[in-house]
This record gives C-alpha cells, structure tokens and sequence, in this order.
C-alpha cells in the first residue's frame, strides 16, 4: 500500500514536470499597439468559376433567357410552332422566339426553361415572372406560365401558374406573380400560348421576389447572406482568370455589363472549357450580375470595392505571349479608357460625367467610393510591365486618389514572382497581387513569410494577398484538415499589418452540380448553403480584426520569446493579438497544428486597469477531424464554439491559462 503511493506521487510528479516543461507562454505588449490595421485587411475574391454567378449569387432562375447562347435554345425545350427570330428590342441581344399556333385546336407552341441544374421554389414564396412580348399582328393574346415537376406522381405537373394578357404590336415588359404550392428544387418553367394568335417573347426572366435586399434584378437571400455574415473589409471582382478571358475577344469588358439587363450582351464564360476533365458546354456570362450589382453589394456588406480591369492581355497560360493588344499607347487607349471610365462609373459627378450619369439612371446617384483599382490579374513578365507602364500613368494623371494594384504573377516564390515584385517596385504600384493555392507542407514552409523585411521593404508597395488557399490530399469541397493551417498562416499576415494590407482567400463560391475548382470558401446547391471550415476561419479573422496589432511572443518550453518559434517546415503554436481601440477590447488568436494538445498560458502585459476583467470569451475551431467537411442540405459538423475562460490579474497583467487541442484555432476576446 504504502509503495503504491509512493509511485502514485512519483508519477504525479513527473507528469506535473513533464507539463511544465511542455507549456508554452504567450507574452501581449498592451502597452504599446504597434501598426494599424487596414479595413480591407481580411476580404473576398469573387469570380465567376463554379456557377458563383448565373445559378449561384445572381437570383435569375431562368438558364438563357434571352436566346443569345450560340445553342439559342440550350437550356430549353419547344414544342409546337416555335420560331427563333433575331430582329428583337434589344440591340446587343437580337434574338427572340416566337409562338405561332400550332394549326390545331388541341395543340400548343411552348417553351420550357431547365434553369440551372433545374429551377429551385420554395412552397408558398413568391416568384416574380417578367417577359418582353408583343403580338406582332397586333390585337391580345394569352400566355400561360407554369412551374412544374416533371416526374411527379401527382395527377398534375403544376407547382404554380399564372396567365397573361398579352396586346398590342409594340414590346412591352410584362410582369406576373407565381406563387409554388410546395417546395421543389428541380421545377421546370413552362410559357405557352394559347394557340390562337401569334405571340412574341423576349427576356424570359423569373426571380425569387426575396432576393437580398429587395432588389428586382437581386441576388440570391441565403447566397448574399453568407457574405454579409462573414463583415469582409474588401470585395475583389469579377476574378481572376475571367478579367483575362480565353481570349482577347472573350475578356470581361465592364461596359458591357451595366445599364438594362436585356441590353448586356452575353459572354462565354472561361470556365466552361478550362478544364477537358470538368467541361461545362452551358456556362455563360449573363453579365445580369454585372458593376453596379458589384458595387451595390460592396456597399450593403459593408466591404470596399475592389475592381480588376484588363492590362491588355489574354490569359497567358493559354495564349503564350501572343493574343495581347499592341504594347503602345494608341493600341492600349481602350484599357486605359475602361480604367479612368470605371472610376468615372464610380465616383464620378452624374451632372458632367456621362458614366456617372449612367450610374444615377441605375438607381444610386450617390458615388460608391472607390479607392483602389487593380490592372491586370495574374501576369508575368516584360509583356506585362510594358502595359502596364504605359496604362497606370495616364490613369494617375486622371485619377490620383486612387491607389493601384499590380501583380507578381500566378506563383509566390519563383522567377516570375521575383521580376514581377522588381516591376512593381520600378512602377511604383501602391499594391501587389500575390497568389498562392499551395499545400500544407508549402504553408507550413512560409510561415514567416511576411516577417522576411530583406524583400519586403518598408518603402516598397504594400501587399494584397489576392488569391490564396491551402490545397491538400484528397478531393474535398473543403478540408477542416487544411483550413487550420490557412488559420495559423493568417497570424502571420496579422502580425506584418503594416506591410499587407489586403488577403482575400479564393475562390468564394461553388455550385455542387457545377464547380471546376475547388476548395472553395462557400458551397451550396438549388436551396441550401454550406459554410466551410475555411469560412469559419476567414469569419473569426474578419469579425474580429482589430484597429492595432499588439506586439506578440512566444516561449516555446521555456524557449527564448520570438515572433514565432516554430521551426520552418514543422508544426507548432502560432499567435498573433490586436486591440480594437473602439470597441475596447483585446482579442488574442492562437492556432495549434500539431497533433498533440498545448498547455499554454497567454500573459497580457503592460495594462493599467480601473478593474480586472474576470473572465474571456473562448471561441474555438475544431478542425482534428482531418475530413470534416459542411456540405449543403446537411447538419454542420465543424462550426465555431463559444464559451468562457477564467482570467486572472496582477499588477497590470492578465494571464489565461488555456489548453489548446490538437488541431484546433481559439480565438480569446478580453473586454477592457
Ligand atoms: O481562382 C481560380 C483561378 O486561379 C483564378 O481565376 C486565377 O486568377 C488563378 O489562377
């Protein structure tokens, strides 16, 4: 008896020792906040790959809607007397169909729409449908609308109809409210005339009445939701790849995608055969979601704009150094209007400034406020610093206020990327671009990163981290395996605020029916979101961003204090802390990667107190369950939990006590 409990203490002993000699100390100057934090510095990259706007974000319900897919009736069935004609209302989108009676009494001409992997309808919500038409021998006629179920076993197809009066030779927009009986994510819409006169249409449209924000030509509620809850500090749009196009023909131009949407003229969209293994023959750009819905949604979610405009070039990883607009300043005067144009589209006074006026005429005559604009997405080398030398001047002589962002190519670490920063330098671009989608082993490589102040240099522009994402084993939507490591990657940017001044993690959105990349940050299907882990992470940063960064070490086992400790390559314990100067508090993010749990203890130093807070809030990520992934329509398995920790006080200094789990991102928030 008496030698068990000697053993007993003895091992008590030990493993007490063996705590101690384990435990990791986090040390917070308070005493003096070091550089600030921009409010851009945690944001989203929005482009359209993986359905993120027609049958993602963008409302519309209806696949080609105005007949100009070079299919006109991809996305479509017809039946009866259905006619494709192309001298319609709209000038940049000519074509129509017309309904003629089909020559019998029992017959019908009609046309169903397949909308995106098929058209989602909640039961009892209300669905706007709006057409152009007109009866071209003059006189009235009738069209009916239904949404249906195909292969419902119920006597009827129908989840919803409605009829309309259609009169008169002239195009008129005509509206009509559906309102489903039941829920249904595949329904079809069907338009048929009613066989006797010869009926027009044009802009065959139907959106959700609820979209965000209550707009009619809106985006999708649960969709902008995600977005809005995340508080991004910046939105970077349309990409990406999209702004270089597959070819010059085929590049994104803003122009064409503001003012009425049934005169933006349709666009092929890169993504539908940037991949032969993932091909999608369907995927075009309505431009529906087009600048101002861009700047609009910027404005609601309370994020700055922050446009991509073509430097002259096609994609060069498609087209070498070839498909590009001549290098001198009448072949780039184009690029260079779009650029001054846009920030007019913007900024400018709708009473002298014809894009301003536009602007107005769409419904916000306010300006939106831009201040950044980057030119060029991912490009490289001398074809690229040559355009661009000659485009941001001429926009600077214009438009001086705003700050300019270059790029150093689609890679953060070779030739490329070096010659692309030694440009940038020389161009004096307030920003650089960098873009990483890289795996765990490369992150754990670069976690220092922005700590490295020989390249990074003080004078030089400031950093975007415009594209950015932990790629790893397997084929997930989205890793909780990796997203820790996009986590502990992000106290490294936070602790370098001085120096990176925007990270927007890529890309945003993806269709579950229709996605070419992935992982992606948000998910969703016809009805139902998913927020991924890797959402979670950009949300904890982005909620809790802070006005100041506090100067931040870690001891590791006793181990001299640095920024950070962890050897390069391995895992560890990462930290970084800001204060927020206007809500008052102190927020402390620590990330463990390794396998094994940290006993840690943060000590908060050089405070002066009227009284001691007593407890923090405690979030935590858990993401040790390497696979855990949020997938739509089903329970969440991996989301940030909350609760509270003890803190205690002496002579200015607060200590929590923590273990942090394997795996595991914990975010603790202390109210001053
Ligand atoms: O985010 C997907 C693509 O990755 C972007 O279009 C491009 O800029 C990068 O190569």
């Amino acid at each position: 008896m008496r030698f068990r409990r000697i053993l007993f203490c003895a091992t008590l002993a030990l493993t007490t020792l063996s705590a101690r000699a384990q435990e990791n100390v986090i040390t917070i100057n308070a005493k003096k906040p070091g550089a600030t934090i921009q409010p851009t510095m945690y944001g989203i990259f929005f482009e359209d790959v993986n359905y993120a706007a027609d049958g993602g974000l963008y409302a519309e319900l209806v696949k080609n809607r105005s007949f100009e897919f070079p299919d006109h009736f991809a996305g479509w069935d017809i039946s009866g007397r259905v006619t494709l004609m192309d001298d319609g209302p709209f000038n940049r989108n000519p074509h129509y169909v017309r309904l003629a009676p089909p020559g019998h009494r029992e017959k019908h001409s009609m046309i169903e729409n397949h909308g995106f992997f098929g058209i989602a309808v909640k039961g009892g919500e209300e669905y706007r449908f709006s057409v152009w038409a007109r009866v071209p021998d003059d006189g009235n006629a009738k069209i009916w609308i239904d949404l249906v179920d195909n292969a419902t076993m119920e006597e009827d197809q129908k989840l919803g109809n409605v009829g309309l009066d259609i009169s008169g030779k002239m195009w008129k927009k005509y509206t009509a409210i559906i309102k489903p009986k039941r829920t249904f994510a595949k329904a079809h819409l069907r338009v048929w005339g009613d066989g006797k006169v010869t009926t027009d249409l044009e802009h065959v449209s139907l959106f959700p009445v609820k979209t965000y924000r209550g707009h009619e030509n809106g985006l999708r509620m649960d969709v902008a939701q995600t977005l809005e809850e995340l508080h991004p500090g910046v939105l970077r749009f349309p990409g990406g790849c999209i702004v270089e196009g597959t070819d010059m023909k085929t590049r994104y131009q803003w122009k064409n995608t503001v003012g009425p949407v049934e005169n933006r003229p349709l666009n092929e969209n890169r993504w539908h055969y940037t991949f032969t293994h993932r091909y999608f023959p369907d995927y075009f750009q309505s431009y529906g979601l087009g600048f101002f819905e861009f700047f609009q949604l910027s404005e609601e979610i309370g994020a700055e704009p922050l446009p991509v405009l073509n430097v002259g070039m096609a994609c060069q990883y498609q087209n070498g150094d070839d498909a590009h607009a001549p290098a001198t300043k009448e072949g780039l005067q184009q690029f260079i209007d779009d650029c001054i144009d846009l920030i007019d589209f913007a900024n400018g006074d709708p009473a002298t400034n014809e894009w301003a006026k536009l602007r107005a005429d769409m419904g916000h005559p306010a300006p939106f406020n831009l201040k950044f604009l980057a030119i060029g997405n991912e490009q490289w080398e001398q074809p690229f610093f040559d355009r661009l030398a000659i485009i941001a001047p001429e926009v600077r002589k214009v438009h001086p206020e705003i700050k300019l962002i270059g790029t150093s190519g689609p890679n953060a670490e070779d030739d490329h990327f070096h010659n692309g920063w030694k440009a940038m330098r020389e161009l004096k671009a307030d920003l650089v671009d960098e873009h990483f989608y890289r795996d765990i082993q490369w992150y754990k490589d670069w976690m220092n990163r922005y700590s490295d102040r020989t390249f990074y240099t003080k004078d030089g522009p400031r950093v975007f981290v415009g594209e950015w994402a932990c790629h790893d084993r397997g084929k997930k939507y989205n890793h909780a395996g990796a997203s820790i490591y996009e986590a502990a990657f992000m106290t490294n940017i936070e602790r370098n605020a001085d120096l990176v001044h925007m990270a927007t993690y890529a890309p945003l959105f993806a269709h579950m029916e229709g996605w070419q990349w992935r992982p992606d940050l948000i998910w969703y299907d016809n009805l139902s979101t998913a927020r991924t882990t890797s959402y979670y992470v950009q949300q904890l940063y982005m909620m809790n961003r802070g006005t100041n960064v506090l100067p931040t070490t870690i001891s590791l086992n006793g181990g001299t204090p640095v920024a950070n400790p962890v050897e390069k390559g391995k895992d560890g314990v990462f930290a970084s802390a800001v204060i927020d100067k206007d809500k008052n508090e102190i927020i402390v993010k620590v990330v463990n990667t390794q396998e094994k749990a940290s006993t840690t203890s943060i000590n908060v130093t050089g405070l002066k107190l009227k009284t001691s807070p007593s407890t923090a809030e405690l979030i935590t990520l858990d993401c040790s369950n390497y696979d855990a992934e949020n997938v739509p329509g089903k329970p969440e398995v991996v989301s940030p939990q909350s609760s509270t920790i003890a803190i205690t006080s002496e002579k200015g200094t607060l200590t929590l006590s923590p273990t942090i789990p394997a795996k595991t991102f914990q975010l603790f928030k202390v109210k001053l």
